[in-house]
């Protein structure tokens, strides 16, 4: 079976990126990475790449004068490894229209929250604070505005009475987990097509439905 690149973006520890890098190691998943690129040269999962034997380099936008420079240099990148698409995995910059217009509808996000509801930062926090009974997360496709765009999947966890910041993040990012290559693989399949701005349900993988079970796994 030929594998279909993709370029993985980081900025942190890269948990999701070892998901993607476990689903990619299976033969029967339509994916592979072509290079792994960080914003930061510090970031924990630039090992991960290493220990797996991927390309993957450091792309520092403080190295750069312009958002639109450090832009350049990561479209060039991904250009040059010949990737179809983009996965973001915990990259903390925001990417601007012209960027997202170059790749338009082949970003992919994740997101831990349910959204629309809690876009941005400190989202644990949030969801604790505001009292909602589930949270979970998304990927997305990546629109200019952040945490925005067209849904592919979700995962979703109940908030139990004993969370704090640190169990929720835990809980949900064991979902992140399975739900990112399940919607990365839906993508590439060409199951998760763009219908009048979103992707319509009827197109959801069967899985889907377990990884809505709170506590699933
Ligand atoms: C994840 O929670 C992801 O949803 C968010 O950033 C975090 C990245 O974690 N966008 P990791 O670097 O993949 O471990």
């Amino acid at each position: 079976m030929s594998k279909t690149r993709i370029g993985v973006l980081i900025s942190g520890r890269g948990s999701n990126l070892q998901a993607l890098i476990d689903a990619c190691a299976q033969e029967d998943f339509p994916a592979q990475i072509g290079l792994v690129i960080s914003n930061r040269p510090n970031a924990g999962g630039l090992k991960r790449a290493a220990d797996a034997g991927l390309p993957h380099n450091t792309i520092s936008h403080q190295d750069y004068p312009s958002r639109d420079a450090f832009e350049d240099a990561l479209d060039q990148a991904l250009k040059a490894a010949k990737v179809r698409y983009v996965v973001l995995a915990g990259f903390m910059r925001i990417l601007t229209e012209t960027f997202v217009d170059r790749w338009r509808d082949r970003i992919i996000n994740i997101h831990p929250s349910l959204l629309p509801a809690f876009r941005g930062l400190d989202v644990h926090a949030r969801v604790l604070e505001s009292g909602v009974r589930f949270t979970g997360c998304t990927v997305h496709y990546v629109r200019p505005e952040m945490d925005d765009g067209p849904i592919i999947g979700q995962a979703v966890t109940a908030v139990q009475p004993e969370d704090d910041e640190e169990t929720l993040a835990a809980r949900v990012l064991e979902l992140e987990h399975r739900l990112y290559p399940e919607c990365l693989k839906r993508v590439i399949e060409g199951r998760a097509r763009i219908v009048e701005g979103r992707v319509p349900l009827e197109d959801e993988a069967p899985s889907a439905e377990a990884l809505t079970v709170p506590n699933a796994g």
